[in-house]
C-alpha cells in the first residue's frame, strides 16, 4: 500500500471477492451479525414477527419497518457509547408480495396501513453484551410512520394553503437516505413520494409542477388510492404537498413531532449531509433523477447563534443549486425568490412558492444534469465534498463523461477556499466505476470492479466507504455488462491515493446501503435492503414463491427474505477497515 507521508495506510484488509450466491461476505478476520430484520420489535417486550406476514398494521407499527435504507448511530452514556446507543435508520419502501401474505392483487384499507406503518424510520435502543449486540427496552425506542403526526417549518408553513388538505399533516414516506446534525438530531429524507399517489378519475390531469416530479394517475403501482382517499390526487390534492422534504426527528425525544425543514427545498432527496463551515451549518442534497440536480443549504450566520434564539439552524438560509463548468470549475446558484429569474413577473409568486417548486427553480436558473446523484460524503481531513452519480443516460456536459452511464461515478469537488459556505469551486471524477472488459476507461480489477455507486460516506480516520445499487434490472446480468460484478456490495476508498478494495458482497438481490459506526469505530453497522426483490437474472418471486431471488437472512423455507442491519466487528478488537 502506498505510504501516506508516514501515516499507517488507511485500508488494512484483504479484499473480498465478487459472487452471485445468496450469502453475505466479508474480509477475513470480520464477524457478522444480523440485527433487527423488518418485523423485529421495537422493543423486546412488543409484537412478535409472524413469518406468514400475517402481523397486522398495529403491529407493524410496532415493529422494525421494511427495506432499511439510510441509518445513523447515536452514542449513549458516555464513554458507554460504544456499545450502548440508539440505531435511527429509515425504511424506504415495501414490497407489497412479501408485506401481505397474500400479496397484492387487492388492496384493502388495512393493507394500506400495514404499509403506511412500515415506512418511516425506526429509533432502537441497542446495547453489546459479550461482543453480541441486541435490542433493548427503551423509553426513547419509536416508530415514525406514514401516519405519524408532524410539523412543517421554514418558507412553507403548516397553514400555507398548498398544504391544506382532508387531515392534518402526518406522515414520511420513501425515507431514503439521512444526515444527522451537530446538535444531535436525526435527518429523514423522502425521495420517491411521487408513488405512493395516484387516481382512478380519468379527468384528473397533472400540473405542469406535478409533471416535473413525476406524479401521474397511477403513481408507482402500490394503489393505495384504490383504498385510502388520502392517497387520491382528484379527492385530496394537496396532501401530496406534503411530501418531497427532508424531515428532522430528535431520536432523544421520543413524543415530538418531526418537523419537515422546508427551507431545504422539495425534490426528490436521497440524503442531506450537513457539515459546518465558519460557524456556519450546511446541508448537501442530491435529487436522484436521471438529469436531476445537486443543491445545497447554507445556514444564516452561527448555527449555535440560532440555537440560542430558539431557532432552527434549518429555517434559515439560502438554498443553491450546483453548476458545473466543462472546465473544472463550479457555481453555486442561488434559488432566492426576487433574484435572477425567480421573480413575481415570471410567475414566482414567493420563496414558498420557490420551495414547492424546486425543481422548476433549479430548471430556471441553469443548474447542470446529472446522472443521478445520490449520496453526499464530506471529507473529514479537508472538507472536500463527494457525491455518487448512480447511474444515467449520460448529459452533455464534461461531468457526465459517459453516454449512457451504465455503470455510474463519483465525482468530488474543493469548494473556494475550503469553506463549504462558499458560492464556487472546483470539481473531478474521483472513479469510473464499471468493468474495464466492458469499458477500457475503467480503472479497476477484480479486486473492486463495482457499478451504480449509492451509498457514501467518510468514517472519522477519512475512509471513503462506497455502497452500491445495481438494480435487478442489471445486477448479474452478461447483457447489461455486469456479469463479472457480482452482487451489491460494500468498498472503501482512500481518498488520497485513489485506492478502492472490495470489502463486502450482500446476498442476492439486495442493494447494500446505511453505513454507521460506534465512535471508536470498532462496530459497524450496514443495511441489506430488499433481499428477494424481483431479479432478473433469477426469475419472478410470487405470492407462493417468495425466496425465488433470494431467502436471506433466515433463509426459513416457511419464512420469506428480510432486510436487516448486518453488524460488523473484527476478531481482533480493532478498528474496521483498518
Ligand atoms: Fe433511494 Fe436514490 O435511492
Ligand atoms: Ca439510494
Ligand atoms: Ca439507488
Ligand atoms: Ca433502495
Amino acid at each position: 500500500p502506498a505510504s501516506r507521508g508516514g501515516r499507517r495506510p488507511l485500508l488494512g484488509f484483504d479484499p473480498v471477492p465478487t459472487h452471485s450466491d445468496d450469502t453475505l461476505t466479508v474480509p477475513e478476520g470480520y464477524r457478522t451479525q444480523v440485527l433487527i430484520p423488518w418485523g423485529t420489535p421495537i422493543r423486546p417486550s412488543g409484537p412478535r414477527w409472524r413469518k406468514d406476514a400475517s402481523n397486522s398494521a398495529a403491529e407493524q407499527a410496532e415493529q422494525v419497518g421494511m427495506n432499511h435504507d439510510g441509518m445513523h448511530f447515536f452514542p449513549l452514556g458516555g464513554r458507554e457509547g460504544n456499545r450502548r446507543g440508539l440505531l435511527v435508520l429509515n425504511h424506504e419502501y415495501v414490497d407489497q408480495q412479501l408485506l401481505f401474505p397474500d400479496g397484492d392483487d387487492e388492496i384493502t384499507a388495512e393493507k394500506v396501513a400495514k404499509a403506511v406503518a412500515a415506512h418511516g424510520v425506526s429509533v432502537v435502543e441497542i446495547e453489546r453484551r459479550d461482543g453480541t449486540w441486541r435490542v433493548a427496552e427503551s423509553r426513547r425506542a419509536r416508530r415514525v410512520t406514514g401516519d405519524t403526526p408532524v410539523d412543517f417549518s421554514g418558507p412553507v408553513r403548516a397553514n400555507h394553503p398548498s398544504l391544506r388538505a382532508a387531515d392534518a399533516p402526518a406522515g414520511t414516506l420513501n425515507n431514503c437516505s439521512n444526515g444527522y446534525t451537530p446538535w444531535g438530531t436525526y435527518l429523514t429524507c423522502e425521495e420517491n413520494w411521487n408513488n405512493y399517489f395516484g387516481t382512478e378519475d380519468s379527468d384528473w390531469q397533472p400540473t405542469t409542477s406535478q409533471a416535473r416530479y413525476g406524479v401521474s394517475r397511477t403513481g408507482g403501482g402500490y394503489r393505495w388510492h384504490e383504498a385510502d382517499s388520502r392517497f387520491d390526487l382528484a379527492a385530496n390534492p394537496n396532501e401530496i404537498n406534503r411530501f418531497g422534504w427532508v424531515v428532522e426527528i430528535d431520536p432523544t425525544k421520543p413524543d415530538a413531532k418531526p418537523v419537515k425543514r422546508t427551507a431545504l427545498g422539495r425534490i426528490k432527496h436521497e440524503g442531506c449531509t450537513v457539515t459546518e463551515s465558519r460557524g456556519r451549518v450546511v446541508a448537501y442534497t442530491g435529487d436522484d433523477q436521471d438529469g436531476d440536480y445537486i443543491y445545497k443549504f447554507v445556514g444564516d450566520g452561527s448555527w449555535r447563534v440560532q440555537r440560542a434564539l430558539g431557532r432552527s439552524p434549518l429555517d434559515h438560509g439560502t438554498l443553491y443549486v450546483a453548476r458545473f463548468e466543462d472546465d473544472g470549475t463550479g457555481e453555486w446558484l442561488p434559488l432566492v425568490h426576487g433574484r435572477g429569474p425567480l421573480t413575481r413577473a415570471n410567475g414566482w409568486a414567493d420563496q414558498a412558492d420557490v420551495l414547492l417548486r424546486t425543481r422548476e427553480a433549479a430548471d430556471a436558473v441553469g443548474a447542470t444534469r446529472m446522472d443521478r446523484p445520490e449520496w453526499i460524503a464530506v471529507n473529514p481531513r479537508n472538507q472536500d465534498v463527494y457525491c455518487t452519480l448512480t447511474n444515467g443516460s449520460g448529459w452533455n456536459s464534461a461531468v457526465s463523461p459517459r453516454k449512457p452511464n451504465p455503470y455510474g461515478h463519483i465525482v468530488r469537488w474543493t469548494e473556494h477556499r475550503r469553506d463549504n459556505t462558499a458560492t464556487t469551486f472546483e470539481w473531478d471524477i474521483f472513479v469510473l466505476a464499471g468493468d474495464p472488459e466492458y469499458d477500457p476507461s475503467v480503472e479497476l480489477d477484480e479486486t473492486n470492479i463495482f457499478g451504480s455507486p449509492d451509498g457514501l460516506a467518510f468514517d472519522d480516520d477519512g475512509r471513503l466507504w462506497i455502497l452500491t445499487d445495481v438494480s435487478n434490472s442489471s445486477q448479474n446480468l452478461a447483457s447489461r455488462g455486469y456479469d463479472n460484478i457480482g452482487n451489491n456490495q460494500l468498498l472503501v476508498a482512500d481518498p488520497d491515493t485513489g485506492e478502492i478494495r472490495r470489502f463486502l458482497v450482500g446476498p442476492r438481490g439486495a442493494e447494500i446501503t446505511g453505513v454507521a459506526f460506534t465512535p471508536d469505530q470498532k462496530t459497524l453497522f450496514v443495511n441489506v435492503q430488499h433481499p428477494g426483490e424481483a431479479t432478473a437474472a433469477y426469475g419472478e418471486p410470487t405470492p407462493d414463491n417468495p425466496r425465488a431471488v433470494s431467502n436471506w437472512p433466515d433463509f426459513d423455507p416457511e419464512g420469506r427474505p428480510r432486510s436487516a442491519t448486518v453488524v460488523i466487528t473484527r476478531a481482533d478488537g480493532g478498528v474496521v477497515g483498518a
